[in-house]
């Protein structure tokens, strides 16, 4: 049994009259220390797939298990908790809290599960120190640079130990060289066993994962 296991799943949109199929028949199984590209051009469906894998969105149709919980039978409170334990997001455009320093940033999803302020703390310093951002720890995002923030926020999906980190498009804000160490980064948490499914356009990006998943007007294929 994989970590990710999707079978038939359809997804569509109603606009108006018409109903737009967006998602179509997607079956996609990802191992326990995987490392899977989703790759397609704009308007394919990925972020619509990301919605599902990531808990936000219900499929109209197929079955979901992740890590062992039926999400396509779940109801949305119990999305929420599977979304909070089990995956670490990481997007674009970082998405960190503005007003709050890196530290802050980065323990929020221990304090959300209930955890003191000084065991997260202590639960985060490793993952902090591993991502070069010890001497960052009192800055807000706008103080750091654009790589700066993303490893923030690859921290912050690293500290609850989720099943899968799911990243879109994550290197797309960055210039080349913050890009490649973005991408270095994640080979590195691969190599030390965490589960890594990114969702990118670019194949120059997507050849750094051990396998793509092509999508195409909301067709998924495998490559061999
Ligand atoms: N909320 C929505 N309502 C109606 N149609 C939508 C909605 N969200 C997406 N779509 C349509 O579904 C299709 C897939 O959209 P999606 O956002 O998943 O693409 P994408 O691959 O992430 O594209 P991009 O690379 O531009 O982010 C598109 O044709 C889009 O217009
Ligand atoms: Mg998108």
């Amino acid at each position: 049994m994989g970590i990710i296991e999707l079978e038939h799943i359809n997804k569509y949109y109603q606009m108006g009259e018409n109903q737009l199929h967006v998602l179509k028949d997607v079956s996609l199984t990802v191992e326990q220390g995987d490392y899977l590209a989703i790759l397609g051009p704009s308007g394919s469906g990925k972020s619509t797939l990301m919605n599902v894998i990531g808990c936000m969105d219900h499929a109209d149709s197929g079955e979901y298990v992740l890590d062992g919980e039926i999400i396509h039978k779940a109801k949305e409170s119990e999305l929420t908790k599977i979304r909070n334990e089990k995956i670490g997001f990481i997007f674009q455009k970082y998405h960190l809290i503005p007003t709050y320093n890196v530290l802050q940033n980065i323990v929020m999803p221990l304090l959300m599960r209930g955890m003191k302020l000084k065991d997260a703390k202590n639960e985060s310093l490793e993952i902090i120190e591993m991502l070069g951002l010890k001497k960052r720890m009192k800055h807000r995002p706008s103080e750091l640079s654009g790589g700066q923030q993303q490893r923030v926020a690859i921290a912050r999906a690293l500290v609850g130990q989720p099943a899968i980190l799911l990243a879109d498009e994550p290197t797309g804000a960055l210039d080349k060289n913050s890009g490649t160490e973005v991408l270095k980064l994640f080979q590195r948490l691969n190599d030390m066993g965490n589960t890594i499914v990114m969702i990118t356009h670019d194949l120059e990006v997507a050849t750094h994962a051990k396998r793509i998943a092509k999508i195409v007007d909301g067709e998924l294929t495998l490559d061999a």
